[in-house]
């Protein structure tokens, strides 16, 4: 059967491995339907083994986007963003001529100045800019895999600290805005995470550290830590660790937060880009010390060879997965 015949087929979910280090297609699902098992499970072990899946082509409610990230677990709300009143779970991205993104275009994973960071971050476009506006993932387990044994031993002890501090522009300097944002910082105190986190789920090791939460490491003087840190956070800048989402409407991302940092290219205002956005509560983060108990899940192997590429040189799926 050839590719293409196979990503058409009614009864296979299909796997395509997009990105060299993560990212991968999922095909022949329609989100505004509810999965089996059989198509869960296909796609919760792609989420695993790619950290970023990508849906083309979903026309879908907010509440079809929330009953599937439902599937993953428990859906979380955004302490600052604000949310629509009926769905706290919900967070429309609207940015346009009056209202320029602010705060997305730095390398980070979403709140992880909470004590439970979140699993992970589905997005979903619905009305995309002419140019401009993609979004940058980069695996920071690939980016772990590529440090030497040395340095990835000297990390794997370290614990960093987290703060909301990008958030705290948000509150104006009168007696009303510093009243609230100390209210926010007795309900969100600063806390630390492992330097190297352990996935609950796939038992990669990553660095769990980004410029936009992170403020220093554990029983380190910052002109140590700062250019210990710097160093870390230039690692998502590496292209081969990364993979870069064009967007298009009705497309929608979902990527693991426990292990992938983000980052929204701030190239497109005025044009308009408007998403929609669901989280999913995650756990406690930990590090090497806790024992891992589950199976190890390798990154894909991707079948490279120096042969012309064929005609459609997407279509490559990595795993096909009968529907039933
Ligand atoms: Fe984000």
């Amino acid at each position: 059967m050839s590719h293409v015949a196979q990503q058409h087929a009614p009864n296979v979910v299909s796997v395509v491995r997009l990105g060299r280090s993560l990212a991968a297609e999922i095909q022949g699902v329609d989100l505004s339907q509810p999965l089996n098992e059989a198509s869960f499970a296909a796609i919760h072990h792609a989420f695993l083994e790619n950290e970023v899946l990508i849906f083309r082509d979903q026309d879908i409610s907010a509440d079809d986007m929330m009953s599937f990230g439902r599937r993953f677990g428990p859906l979380s709300i955004h302490p600052f963003s604000p949310t629509m009143s009926d769905k706290p779970e919900l967070i429309v991205l609207d940015n346009h001529r009056d209202n320029p993104p602010r705060l997305t275009d730095i390398w980070h994973s979403d709140e992880t100045f909470r004590e439970t960071p979140p699993l992970g971050t589905m997005l979903r476009s619905t009305i995309t800019p002419r140019i401009g506006g993609d979004t940058m993932f980069a695996s920071m387990s690939a980016a772990f895999e590529g440090l030497d044994d040395r340095t990835q031993k000297f990390l794997s002890g370290l614990e960093a600290e987290f703060d909301f501090k990008p958030f705290r522009t948000l509150f104006g300097n009168d007696e009303e805005g510093r009243r609230k944002l100390h209210e926010l910082e007795d309900r969100w105190p600063q806390l630390c995470h492992p330097v190297i986190r352990v996935h609950p789920e796939s038992g990669r090791k990553s660095i769990f550290v980004n410029r936009q939460f992170t403020i220093g490491i554990k029983g380190m003087k910052a002109s140590e830590s700062g250019p210990l840190l710097e160093m870390l956070y230039g690692l998502a800048n590496q292209p081969e660790y990364q993979f870069r989402l064009q967007w298009r409407q009705n497309t929608m991302a979902f990527w693991d937060n426990r292990v992938v940092l983000h980052y929204a290219i701030h190239d497109y205002h005025p044009q308009r880009r408007r998403m929609e956005r669901v989280t999913i509560a995650g756990d406690k983060p930990f590090g090497v010390d806790h024992p891992y108990g589950g199976q190890l899940v390798e990154r894909p192997e991707i079948e490279l060879t120096d042969a012309d590429a064929p005609p459609d040189a997407t279509a490559m799926p990595v795993r096909i997965f009968k529907r039933d």
